[in-house]
């Protein structure tokens, strides 16, 4: 199992990180375009295996694609982080064009791949990755909603006084601040519905925090986040090198889904060695169904930005 890591900044090395302490894959090649930045976090996390215990080989190489080539699954994180203030939005001027470029580079060495994107704004990238790449519609997989479904379970499990591991909830819709559509009516608490502990308030001061989950990191450390989103990528690539069908919440093509066409937004999806195995459609109440609908219009409106 080949995995390649485009971007080796703060997401992409903790990414690479997180899959090489799982031990599931053979050899992770860091990309980054930073001259000699990639090479010094590879010997650093390579350093760390002995202490951790893992025995995949950290590569890292500076713009080099050979070096890529016959990966079974590329994650992209390369382009620019928002800063305090920013909205994922605002990225795409720069980030489009990296995407755009980097995902063709990693096609044209690993032809049968299965291509996670990561940069923002993560649901138009997706999208732009879909149009441009010629990979088929499996093997393009967003990653939004398995991270904000984690700030999810941890607002839920901080309301309730409880562990983490006693929680379980769902993010879906567009990841954004005002896209997403956190899954309150069936979040639980050890099968329990969340509501029979917690009032409405506390259930939407829940659901407020989630959505503004990376806004409020952004505007503590004067940049994005990086841990959690590098262990929700780690999450995903894991679920495909293992084809353990794991159900997550990511960006796919949707073909009529949801009541929405040609477009990449978040849904419940099986994940397994052949990228996205299942769409999971899920009974939604009319509130959920109008607030995935004003999600999709928020993400057509950055998708009319891009240029193909
Ligand atoms: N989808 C999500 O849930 C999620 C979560 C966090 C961050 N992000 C996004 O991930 C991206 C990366 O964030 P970060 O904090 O790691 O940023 P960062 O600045 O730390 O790292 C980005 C890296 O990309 C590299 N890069 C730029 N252009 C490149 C190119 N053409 N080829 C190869 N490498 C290139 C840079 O040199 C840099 O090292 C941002 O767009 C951020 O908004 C997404």
């Amino acid at each position: 199992m080949k995995v390649t890591v485009v971007g080796a900044g703060a997401v992409g090395a903790s990414c690479a990180e997180y899959i090489a302490i799982k031990n599931f894959a053979s050899e992770v090649v860091l990309l980054d375009i930073k001259e000699g930045f990639a090479e010094g976090k590879a010997m650093d996390l390579m350093q760390t295996a002995s202490l951790n215990g893992f025995d995949t080989r950290i590569v890292g190489v500076t713009g080099d694609y050979s070096k890529t080539a016959d990966s079974d699954i590329c994650v992209i994180t390369s382009g620019i982080p928002r800063k305090p203030g920013m909205t994922r939005e605002e990225l795409i001027g720069i980030n489009a064009g990296i995407v755009k470029d980097v995902s063709s580079n990693l096609v044209k060495h690993s032809p049968n791949t299965i291509i996670i994107v990561v940069s923002n704004p993560m649901d138009s990238m997706t999208y732009l990755v879909h149009k441009t790449s010629g990979l088929d519609k499996n093997k393009i997989i967003g990653m939004g909603g398995a991270l904000d479904s984690a700030r999810f379970k941890y607002r839920l499990a901080e309301a309730l006084g409880a562990p983490i591991s006693d929680v379980d909830g769902m993010v879906i819709g567009g990841h954004s601040d005002t896209g997403m559509v956190p899954l309150t009516r069936l979040a639980t608490r050890n099968s329990v519905p969340v509501s029979n502990f917690l009032s409405d308030d506390r259930l939407n001061q829940v659901l407020e925090d989630t959505k503004v989950g990376g806004a409020t990191l952004t505007k503590l450390l004067g940049t994005s986040a990086w841990y959690a989103p590098g262990a929700a990528v780690s999450g995903l690539v894991q679920a495909i090198a293992c084809d353990q069908k794991k159900m997550f919440p990511c960006s796919v093509m949707l073909d009529g889904e949801y009541g929405l066409k040609d477009i990449c937004i978040g849904a419940p999806v099986i994940l397994g060695r052949n990228g996205i195995e299942k769409i999971v459609e899920l009974e939604l109440s009319d509130a959920e169904k109008a607030h995935m609908q004003s999600s999709a219009e928020g993400v057509r409106k950055t998708n009319d930005l891009l240029e193909f």
